[in-house]
């Protein structure tokens, strides 16, 4: 699939004032500057579209990106970000579960994992909670051009080993770098197969 045109719509912490249209979006969320908004710029090929930031934080709400008119990119902020006081930490984590759980027309989640690091318990307990609430999502390792092959062939069973204690089936896996581009293709087409289905239905 071919991303022509992707254009930034709204912003907000209330996912009632989100675009109203009914079509397909497809979330991006994951520990603070674990790369989702670089991931959204990459895959629409424009580096300036999220902001992105080396500095945690970043992104501090409901983001929505219209794609060649017919869905949306949604860009979180992140979890589990250590500076931000308890209280705002609360206040962000309803509004973005909130969202999750009552977003009718949230698709996917694509919950991003630094390729780098080795499961983490923030990671493993966002996505149990997502099972629970019957949230479709899928794993995403980040900066993979940080790291060599053996290591995220490691790092990958490593996470494989935790997944599988909870669940039966290990959701699909996608590995990505913004800075080389690998994984476009693969995520982008995943997406496309969602909206094909959505379509078929209609
Ligand atoms: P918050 O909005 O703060 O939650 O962060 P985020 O998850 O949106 O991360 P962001 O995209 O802002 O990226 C954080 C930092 O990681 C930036 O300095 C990016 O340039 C860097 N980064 C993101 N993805 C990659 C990648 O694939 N490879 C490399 N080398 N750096 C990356
Ligand atoms: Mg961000």
């Amino acid at each position: 699939m071919l991303i022509k045109e992707a254009v930034f719509v709204v912003s907000n912490t209330d996912h009632k004032l989100s675009p109203a249209d009914g079509m397909p979006e497809y979330a991006f969320i994951g520990r603070s500057n674990v790369g989702k908004s670089s991931l959204i710029n990459m895959l629409t090929g424009n580096k300036k579209l999220a902001k992105t930031s080396g500095t945690p934080g970043k992104t501090q709400l409901i983001n929505h990106f219209l794609i060649n008119k017919e869905w949306y990119l949604v860009d979180l902020p992140g979890y589990g970000y250590a500076k931000t006081s308890k209280k705002m930490r609360a206040e962000f984590e309803v509004f973005i579960s909130e969202y999750l759980m009552k977003r009718e027309t949230l698709m996917n989640v694509f919950v991003l994992l630094d390729s780098r690091l080795d499961p983490q318990q923030i990671d493993l307990e966002f996505m149990n909670w997502c099972g629970e609430k019957q949230i479709p999502f899928c794993m995403v390792f980040t900066k993979i051009d940080k790291i060599s092959s053996s290591i995220l062939a490691k790092n990958l069973a490593k996470y494989k080993k935790e997944m599988i204690k909870y669940w039966d089936e290990i959701p699909p896996i996608f590995t990505t770098s913004s800075e080389s581009g690998f994984g476009k293709e693969k995520v982008l087409n995943y997406i496309d197969g969602i909206n094909k289905a959505i379509k078929e239905v209609e």
